[in-house]
């Protein structure tokens, strides 16, 4: 999560890959630092297929995690 309450928009060339941390111990939010390790938690790998902009939930409110869905609102 951040403190401004919004999502955390990511810029992606086509065929960049990511992976955004899903277990909120990263120090690189919203991507996984290897933090998870020793944990349960799992990344969730992402890569473009095309040159966009993904929102990512920062709020810690959405019901479409990772993905934010507007409910920072
Ligand atoms: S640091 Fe959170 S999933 Fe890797």
């Amino acid at each position: 999560m951040n403190d401004n309450n919004a999502p955390y928009v990511v810029s992606l060339k086509k065929d960049d890959e990511i992976y955004i941390c899903q277990c909120g111990k990263t120090s690189n939010a919203p991507l996984c630092d290897g933090s998870h390790k020793g944990s349960e938690g799992r990344p969730l790998g992402y890569q473009a297929t095309k040159d966009e902009e993904l929102y990512v939930c920062g709020c810690g409110k959405s019901a479409n995690m990772p993905w934010c869905d507007g409910s920072h609102k």
